[in-house]
């Protein structure tokens, strides 16, 4: 295996080393692909030891393509992390929302990691990949009568969020042998600094009890014989890259966990949330894995020794950081179009129904040419999407070597929240998923086709009129 330094894409090298949480010393730009990718004797991008070029020509394109040594390694940091910061029982929840599907859980299952789920859906795909009811937490700020009973009887703690939600629960609890498990949300009034959609933390939120009402949750709680309320919860945002604001919440949550014990509540877990921010262009720079997980600790350890109170089991739940480097999206590039002295479009066969993170968060990605890892980088482009609209744009400014029709080009980092918010906009199909590992690709996401495309639409009788 020849296996490159990829070099600085501002100096004339190519490409990427790849991204990682796990806080040893690289240079600044060398963090965007996955822990496995290495460039092989033809020049092409490898990851999990499966030439990109090829995965294209097996599966098609666009395709997910999901390292599983990055995910797994990320997950044993978290846990190796806790294990050293926290002396007190903990557990990792992966927040699926960064993306659900049944290899996805089931491997963060087999990492002993608990799941964070928003809806019956995610539930029903976390049970059907093999996670036990009683490592799920479902999360959501107007979950369903059915989707809470669903959950119940699954044996799941549900992350109460509101008033309606805690008489409906309090109601399904008394048909109940058991007691129902629940944690309680409040939106913890801190302020950091991500996009504003993605912010949760600051009092206008539409998630979770506001912090002046939790003296009446509890005493309501107080009066509930067969509701358990074994924890509280608070998530202050997502990318974020301060460590600030996470310290802070660790001494609101345990103001809280403190008063909890003196209603006689049987609270013992308080969970942090997620948040924790990844790379997605060489100048970003979010804290290590690790970083995160010790400022958490330290502040949480800190909180409970001056409010004199034993350590409560200790809950995250990241998805970002866990998913969002292991994967890599691989297009086919098409059209050109060039707009002398303005700018050079060059398009592929996906965009915003696969990652429609730029266009609804201004997101920034980057890209490597797959068959291409040693060609210089003489062109900056913008590359578009194919759907009908114009803002279809994945990379404003691209720095790439001249490529052809015909050519890979892989976007970086796209495991979190790019599959979880595909759509099937201009009824395009939305694209395979593989999972790779030591040279073998295995199909996680089946390519939709024309066919499902169709599956749920239905043509009325009286509309099958001949066309005049
Ligand atoms: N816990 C709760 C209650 C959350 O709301 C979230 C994310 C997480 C955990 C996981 O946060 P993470 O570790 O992934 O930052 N679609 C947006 C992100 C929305 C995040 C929603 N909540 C994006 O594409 O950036």
């Amino acid at each position: 295996m020849s296996s490159t330094t990829i070099a600085n894409p501002q100096n004339s090298g190519c490409q990427y080393l790849p991204a990682t949480n796990d806080g040893a010393e690289r240079s600044p730009n060398q963090y965007l692909l996955p822990l496995t990718a290495k460039v092989n004797h033809k020049e092409h991008l490898e990851i999990g030891g499966c030439d990109v070029a090829d995965l294209v020509a097996r599966f098609g394109s666009p395709l997910y393509i999901l390292d599983e040594d990055s995910v797994r390694a990320a997950a044993r940091q978290y846990r190796e992390a806790f294990r050293r910061y926290w002396a007190g029982d903990s557990l990792v929840l992966y927040a699926s929302k960064a993306w659900s599907c049944l290899a996805v859980c089931a491997i963060a299952g087999s990492e002993g990691l608990g799941i964070d789920v928003v809806s019956g859906g995610e539930l029903y795909t976390a049970l059907q990949a093999g996670v036990p009811g009683d490592k799920l937490y479902f999360h959501g700020n107007n979950k369903s009568l059915e989707e809470l009973r669903f959950a119940v009887d699954n044996g799941c703690t549900i992350m109460v969020d509101n008033w309606l939600e805690m008489s409906t629960v309090a109601a399904i609890s008394k048909a109940k042998p058991q007691p129902v498990r629940i944690m309680l949300r409040f939106t913890p009034g801190i302020e950091c600094h991500t996009h504003e959609y993605i912010r949760t933390g600051h009092l206008d939120s539409k998630f979770g009890f506001d912090p002046d009402q939790v003296e009446q949750v509890f005493d309501y709680l107080r009066q509930q014989s067969n509701v358990d309320c074994v924890g509280l919860h608070a998530h202050i945002g997502s990318q974020i890259f301060e460590l600030e604001p996470h310290r802070d919440l660790a001494g609101v949550l345990v103001g809280w966990y403190k008063l909890a014990l003196s209603y006689g509540l049987p609270v013992e877990q308080l969970n942090v949330g997620g948040g924790l921010g990844i790379r997605y262009t060489e100048s970003d720079d979010p804290p290590s894995i690790d970083a995160w997980v010790k400022v958490i600790c330290e502040a949480m350890t800190e909180a409970c020794k001056a409010q004199d109170v034993p350590l409560p089991r200790l809950l995250s739940e990241p998805g970002r950081s866990l998913i969002g480097s292991a994967c890599v999206t691989a297009y086919t590039i098409g059209s050109q179009k060039v707009i002398p002295e303005i700018r050079t479009y060059l398009a592929v066969d996906g965009g915003m129904s696969d990652n429609p993170r730029p266009i609804t968060y201004q997101s920034v990605y980057r890209a490597v040419v797959a068959n291409r890892m040693k060609d210089p980088l003489t062109e900056t482009v913008t590359v578009a999407g194919k759907h009908c609209e114009s803002g279809d744009i994945l990379i404003k400014s691209a720095k790439l070597p001249n490529s052809q029709p015909g050519d890979i080009l892989v976007v970086m980092a796209t495991g979190a929240y790019n599959y979880s918010m595909a759509s099937n906009y201009n009824r395009l199909p939305r694209p395979a998923g593989v999972v790779v590992k030591n040279g073998e690709a295995n199909i996680i996401l089946q390519r939709e086709n024309y066919v499902d495309l169709l599956r749920h639409d239905r043509l009325p009788g009286r509309l099958l009129h001949p066309h005049v």
